[in-house]
């Protein structure tokens, strides 16, 4: 199908566009009352996920009612841990919750990367297509997954963590383990973005929130190393990695075979594009706090990050993903600033 819109991905490749795009992370959720609507019909955020007309739904609605430039697949990255062999709940106000864990050798039954994805997670590629067919070309679609890391805290911590230092540890006391199980979530991971493309995801996004939780080495050894392979693998679309807090790892980003690298709020937009030049397209970044503030100052904001851009090669969003309490009148206002915002002649 036609795109009537495809400017993010003429800017993940860097190629000519007319204005810089803009979506959020995060913004197929809870900031809009028409999901929370949604979500109230059904049983919980599980049903909401597993139900691909309802997905299907709700990733529509941000396109429908912000005005953004690419819808995000509703879903979520455990969904890849858990059909793997690690069922979890999403407790209400609480977060992710997973009755077993991986803590040793004994535990990797729960962690199968023989795996029909097509199968497992059929679901999410029926909700590919639905949307779709729904959106029938205003805009493209991205699919998603995490990182092996922050899908490794996950499947050892079992929950939620500041730290996560039950998944660090292991770093330390079995990498051998460490290693064997990142490499089966990034076989799993490659087969199941390469069915989300052939579903219909038109680019795909890697989430790794917790890389800056790890030094640089460390981060090299158990976070890019694997990122790296999947980058490789995906040559169909293309690819943004996002890690959060990897500062110091920015120009190693650059090095795997993405399109665009995600930057969290405090990273300098104008030191990275020195740091990386012309060759990879960048992604964010303003504070998701900005949209606490008035529209005035919103708009201040996002017209001071836009005038660091210098260049083409920029897709407009959050540092991270929006948090669920903020006005959505507060993003139109981000959205309409960078779509008013006049290309300078770069
Ligand atoms: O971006 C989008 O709009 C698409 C949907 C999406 C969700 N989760 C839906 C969701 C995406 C891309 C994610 C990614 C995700 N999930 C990440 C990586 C991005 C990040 O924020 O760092 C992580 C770490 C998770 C795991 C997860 N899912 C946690 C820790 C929680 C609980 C805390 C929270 O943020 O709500 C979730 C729940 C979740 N995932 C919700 C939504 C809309 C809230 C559930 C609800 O409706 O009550």
């Amino acid at each position: 199908m036609k795109l009537m819109n495809d400017l993010i991905l003429r800017a993940a490749k860097g190629e000519q566009i007319e204005r810089y795009p803009v979506w959020l992370m995060r913004q197929a959720g809870r900031i809009l009352p028409e999901y929370r609507a949604v979500r109230a019909t059904l049983s919980g955020f599980k049903e909401l996920v597993e139900t691909p007309e309802r997905a299907a739904e709700v990733t529509i609605q941000p396109v429908d009612i912000l005005g953004v430039d690419a819808a995000i697949i509703f879903s979520d990255i455990l969904v890849v841990p858990e059909a793997m062999g690690l069922e979890y709940q999403m407790i209400e106000q609480k977060g992710p919750w997973f009755e077993k864990t991986i803590r040793t050798e004994s535990d990797l039954y729960l962690a199968d990367s023989h795996i029909d994805v097509y199968d497992r997670l059929g679901y999410v590629l029926e909700a590919i297509k639905i949307t779709n067919k729904e959106l029938n070309g205003r805009v493209p679609l991205i699919g998603f997954a995490g990182a092996p890391w922050t899908i490794l805290c996950y499947m050892v911590e079992g929950k939620g963590s500041k730290t996560f230092s039950e998944s660090r540890k292991m770093l330390y006391t079995n990498p051998t383990l460490a290693h064997e199980l990142l490499r089966r979530i990034t076989d799993v991971t490659i087969q199941y973005l390469k069915a989300q493309i052939e579903a219909g995801a038109h680019m795909v996004q890697l989430f790794d929130s917790w890389a800056g939780i790890l030094g640089k080495e460390q981060y090299a050894e158990f976070g890019l190393k694997y990122i790296s392979k999947i980058a490789d693998a995906i040559t169909e679309v293309p690819l943004t990695v996002f890690s959060k807090g990897a500062l110091t790892s920015i120009e190693v980003i650059a090095k795997t075979n993405c399109a665009t690298i995600g930057l969290d709020w405090n990273m300098d937009v104008v030191e990275v594009r020195k740091a990386i030049g012309e060759t990879r397209t960048i992604q964010g970044n303003l504070d998701p706090c900005a949209l606490y503030s008035s529209e005035k100052e919103v708009e201040r904001q996002t017209i001071n990050m836009l005038d660091k851009f210098t260049s083409k090669r920029h897709i407009v969003n959050l540092g991270h993903g929006v948090y669920p309490d903020i006005d959505p009148e507060k993003v139109k206002t981000f959205i309409k600033t960078v779509k008013n915002y006049e290309l300078r002649n770069l």
